[in-house]
């Protein structure tokens, strides 16, 4: 048994192809995907501000990129600001303890879904947050957490990618405690 091919392949570029773009239904799919996440209640307390290269939304989320991120963000063909429903409206409770831990998870079935239909994804926190958040202005309670560049690679996966090793995630935590 090998790990699934979606999987194994996926790889977050740093170039984009600048001419490669997504149509509506492309975009729809993705976030029907990340829609269909799993969360804590089923509470869903997720939330996307999409922007394509080439609609004015687009111009307002680059110029919050870092210098980083500014270098080849901008190229990709759609960009996602991501945002965590983290405390009931106007008070400081807790929407959900696992606001971020949801975002997170349909972020991924939306990075694997965009993979599948041979679009890559990197996901990044190099931007300007409290610019951005003024400037978007999300709802109360809710908050960015991160951005995503989707469009097609413009380079092939690297080949010395490192991960730690599956003993190691079993014992790292308890190591120093036994
Ligand atoms: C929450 C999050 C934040 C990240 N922030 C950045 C970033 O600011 N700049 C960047 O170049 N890559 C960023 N990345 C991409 C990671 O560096 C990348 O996923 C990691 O090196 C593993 O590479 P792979 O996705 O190709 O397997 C981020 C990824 C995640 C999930």
């Amino acid at each position: 048994m090998h790990v699934h091919p979606l999987l194994a392949s996926r790889f977050s570029p740093l170039r984009f192809d600048p001419e490669s773009t997504l149509t509506d239904d492309d975009v729809d799919l993705l976030l029907e995907a990340a829609r269909w996440a799993p969360s804590a209640g089923n509470s869903q307390p997720w939330a996307y501000f999409t922007a394509r290269r080439d609609e004015p939304e687009h111009k307002r989320i680059v110029r919050h990129l870092a210098a980083s991120s500014g270098r080849w963000a901008p190229s990709a063909g759609l960009l996602v600001v991501t945002m965590a429903h983290r405390f009931v409206e106007d008070t400081d409770w807790a929407y959900s303890d696992f606001a971020d831990y949801d975002l997170g998870q349909s972020v991924a079935h939306l990075t694997l879904q965009a993979h599948a239909m041979g679009l890559a994804c990197r996901q990044f926190r190099a931007f300007d947050l409290d610019a951005l958040t003024e400037d978007l202005s999300p709802g109360a309670g809710w908050h960015i957490v991160s951005m995503i560049a989707i469009g097609r690679a413009a380079e092939d996966r690297p080949q010395d990618r490192e991960r730690r090793t599956t003993s190691d995630l079993r014992t790292a935590p308890w190591s120093g405690a036994l």
